[in-house]
C-alpha cells in the first residue's frame, strides 16, 4: 500500500540570521533545517534569547534570512523586498502575539473584522464570517466589549480570532499563553488543537516557555544559541502529566524515592572523582533538578569501583535523563 506523502507548507534549508549591532554581530540562528507538514501542530521551545522569535519573525517574512532559504507553500519567500512575496506571506500566514495586539478603539468583533476589511473582503461575507469566529473561539457574549474590559485569556480569544479570520494556512504564535492564567491557557489549547484537527491542510507553530503547551504538540523542536539541538515526539500525556509549574508528576515522584534513599544510605566509600552536572545533558538548560541515583541496587560496579548517577528533570524539555557523576574506591573498604 501506499502512502500519501504529507504536503510540506514550511521549510527552512540552512538558514542563518545574523544581527549587526555596530561592530558586534548576534548569531541568532545557526544552521536551521526544518520541514512543518500539514495537519501538525509544532511547539519550539528554548531558553530566552535562543532565538525562538527571530524563527517565527523568518517564517512571517517580518525578517530576511542572512543566508539560506525559506519556502512557505512550496514558494521561495527568501527575497523580501519582492511585493509579490509580501502579498503571498499576508495571504498564507496569521500571527499571534503573546500582548494579544489588540486596537484598543475597537470593540471585540471590531478587531475580528479588521483583517477582513483589510483583505477586501465583502461585507455580507465579513458579517458571516466575524459571527463564525466569534463562536469558533467561544466569545460571542463579549463581542461588543472593547480590549480594556476583557481578560488577559478573552483578548488572547479575540487575537486568535482575528489571526485566522483571512483563513492563513500557517498560524504562528509567540508565547501565547505568557500573560494569561491556566484555566484561559487550557481554552487557548482547546482552540489551536482544534483548529488543526479540523483543518488538516493547515499547520501552527508555537514558540513558547511553557511546556504544557507540549500536550497539543505533534512535535516539540528545542532551540538553543540559535541551533535545533533536539526534535521531541508527542508526549506521553499519562506518564508526563504537568503541574501549574511544568514538572511532571513522575518527577516529583522520582525525587521523593530519592529523597527517601539519601537518608538510609551511608556510602563508607573514598569518593575519587565528582563530576558536578549545571545542565540539562539533552537540551542544555540549566533549569533543571537533580538528584543523586543513591539506590544501592542501581549502582554500578566498574574495576572495583562504584559509579553513581544523578537523575536530571529538565524543567525545559521535559525529559529526564541520566549522567555517571560520582566514582567511589570500594577496594579497601569493603574487605
Ligand atoms: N533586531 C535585533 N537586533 C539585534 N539583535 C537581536 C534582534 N532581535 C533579536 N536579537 C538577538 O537575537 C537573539 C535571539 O533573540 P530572540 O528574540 O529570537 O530570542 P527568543 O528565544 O525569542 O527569546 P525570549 O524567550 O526571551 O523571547 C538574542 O541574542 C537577541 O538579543
Ligand atoms: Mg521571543
Amino acid at each position: 500500500m501506499q502512502f500519501k506523502e504529507k504536503k510540506v507548507n514550511i521549510e527552512c534549508k540552512n538558514v542563518y540570521k545574523i544581527f549587526k549591532q555596530g561592530n558586534l554581530e548576534v548569531v541568532a540562528l545557526r544552521n536551521i533545517n526544518i520541514k512543518i507538514n500539514q495537519g501538525e501542530i509544532v511547539v519550539v521551545m528554548g531558553p530566552s534569547g535562543s532565538g525562538k522569535t527571530t524563527l517565527l519573525n523568518l517564517i512571517s517574512g517580518m525578517v530576511e534570512p542572512t543566508a539560506g532559504k525559506i519556502y512557505v507553500d512550496g514558494r521561495d519567500v527568501t527575497k523580501l523586498r519582492d511585493d509579490e512575496i509580501q502579498k503571498h506571506l499576508q495571504k498564507k500566514i496569521g500571527i499571534v502575539f503573546q500582548f494579544f495586539n489588540l486596537v484598543p478603539s475597537l470593540t471585540a468583533k471590531g478587531n475580528i473584522e479588521l483583517p477582513l476589511i483589510i483583505s477586501d473582503a465583502p461585507t455580507s461575507y465579513r458579517k458571516q464570517r466575524v459571527e463564525e469566529l466569534l463562536k469558533e473561539v467561544d466569545i460571542k457574549d463579549r463581542a461588543n466589549h472593547r480590549p480594556f474590559s476583557l481578560s488577559g485569556g478573552e483578548k488572547q480569544r479575540v487575537a486568535i480570532a482575528s489571526a485566522i479570520a483571512n483563513d492563513p494556512l500557517i498560524l504562528l504564535a509567540d508565547e501565547p499563553t505568557g500573560n494569561i492564567d491556566s484555566i484561559a491557557e487550557k481554552k487557548v489549547m482547546e482552540i489551536f488543537r482544534n483548529y488543526i484537527d479540523l483543518n488538516s491542510e493547515k499547520s501552527l507553530v508555537i514558540v513558547t516557555h511553557n511546556a504544557n503547551l507540549r500536550k497539543i504538540a505533534d512535535r516539540t523542536l528545542i532551540l538553543k544559541d540559535g541551533q535545533i539541538i533536539r526534535e521531541l515526539g508527542k508526549q506521553n500525556i499519562d506518564k508526563g502529566k504537568s503541574d501549574g509549574n511544568g514538572i511532571s508528576e513522575e518527577a516529583e515522584a522520582m525525587n521523593h524515592v530519592y529523597d527517601e534513599a539519601e537518608k538510609v544510605f551511608n556510602p563508607a566509600f573514598r569518593m575519587q572523582e565528582f563530576k558536578e552536572i549545571k545542565a540539562c545533558p539533552l537540551c542544555h538548560s540549566e533549569n533543571i533538578l537533580k538528584k543523586w541515583d543513591q539506590e544501592r541496587g542501581q549502582f554500578q560496579i566498574i574495576n572495583n569501583q562504584i559509579t553513581t548517577r544523578a537523575t536530571i528533570f529538565c524543567k525545559d524539555c521535559h525529559q529526564i535523563s541520566f549522567e555517571n557523576c560520582a566514582v567511589y574506591d570500594i577496594t579497601r573498604d569493603l574487605v
